[in-house]
């Protein structure tokens, strides 16, 4: 495990092409890949956006070009073989994660860390596709990226020591303060956060409030920056719902059971913000 200069990601979503971001505001050279050309082009708009916006308030300490510059998005899998780091930021499946975890474990030299952004799936059973489980761990980030100060850590059950303090260390040189959670369900944000989510679907299911004065509600009264709707459309309804069945599933009880209302949206295929339509239209 030699020194990181040269950090790969994959997915350029909202979470990856942040985390392209703040690996390339750390001085890191970064290689953003994705499958789909059009997404990577958004992604880099929406950086090129995001480090305008933070040079602008003097919040990095190069100017927003040299930044950008340091970041290449590529549709080429093979693009990330040079990396010594990399941190994945797919689609929050299994299976798709599985692959990609032995896509990267057959490419990468031995001894590049790979890490997972995933926010409920097992980061033992990720680390199992491998043959270089002690490499492998959680690095959770969250939502917006280049904002929020924390990235969860998560250890699996043969990460070593060694490459937990390397996680760490490029987690802090990227500016986010780093807190440590066990491989369980949801870890320690979603863990608290869902429950609190889902619970505010069962309140409108039950008509306790109208949508925007649940969200009042969180707002003035325990100063959220966003209500509990407003910030599930945030998320992503289809997102929130997944975690909610992964705590539902693996801790196997009931009080984790996702709120039916939550589904129908799900159902209807209005999953927030990014979609137009959630419990709010955009
Ligand atoms: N890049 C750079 N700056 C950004 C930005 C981005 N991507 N997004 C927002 N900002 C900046 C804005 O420019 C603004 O800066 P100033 O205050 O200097 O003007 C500041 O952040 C606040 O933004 P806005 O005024 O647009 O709106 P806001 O005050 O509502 O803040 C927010 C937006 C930071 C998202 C805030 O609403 C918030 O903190 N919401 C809660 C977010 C949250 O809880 N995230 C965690 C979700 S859970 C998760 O991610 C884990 C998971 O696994 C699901």
């Amino acid at each position: 495990m030699g020194k990181v200069a040269h950090v790969g990601v994959v997915g350029s979503g909202s979470m990856g092409n942040g985390i392209a971001q703040v690996a390339a505001q750390a001085g890191y050279q970064t290689t953003m890949f994705d499958i789909a050309p059009p997404q990577l082009e958004r992604a880099m708009t929406g950086i090129q956006k995001s480090l305008g916006k933070l040079a602008e308030k003097g919040k990095i300490k190069e100017p927003a070009d040299t930044v950008y510059k340091r970041i290449k998005a590529t549709s080429q899998f093979n693009d990330l073989k040079s990396c010594d780091f990399v941190v994945e930021a797919a689609s929050e499946n299994r299976e798709i994660k599985f692959k990609i975890f032995r896509d990267l474990d057959a490419l990468l030299a031995p001894g590049v860390i790979l890490a997972t952004n995933t926010s409920s799936i097992s980061i033992t059973e990720i680390a199992r596709q491998t043959k270089r489980p002690e490499l492998v761990a959680g690095m959770h980030f969250m939502n917006p990226v280049p904002v929020m100060t924390l990235v969860e850590g998560i250890k699996g059950m043969a990460t070593s020591d060694a490459c937990f303090k390397t996680v760490r260390e490029v987690a802090e040189a990227m500016g986010k303060v780093f807190i440590e959670a066990k491989d369980a369900p949801g870890f320690a944000v979603n863990r608290i956060l869902m429950p609190m989510l889902n619970e505010a679907f069962f309140a409108l299911q039950e008509g306790l409030a109208s949508p925007k004065d649940i969200d009042q509600a969180m707002k003035l009264g325990c100063n959220f920056p966003m209500g509990p709707l407003e910030l599930a459309d945030f998320v992503g309804l289809d997102v929130t719902l997944s975690v909610c069945e992964v705590l539902y599933r693996d801790l196997g009880d009931s009080k984790y059971r996702p709120c039916p209302l939550l589904r129908k949206y799900v159902e209807a295929g209005w999953y927030g913000k990014k979609v137009g339509r959630g419990v709010y239209v955009y």
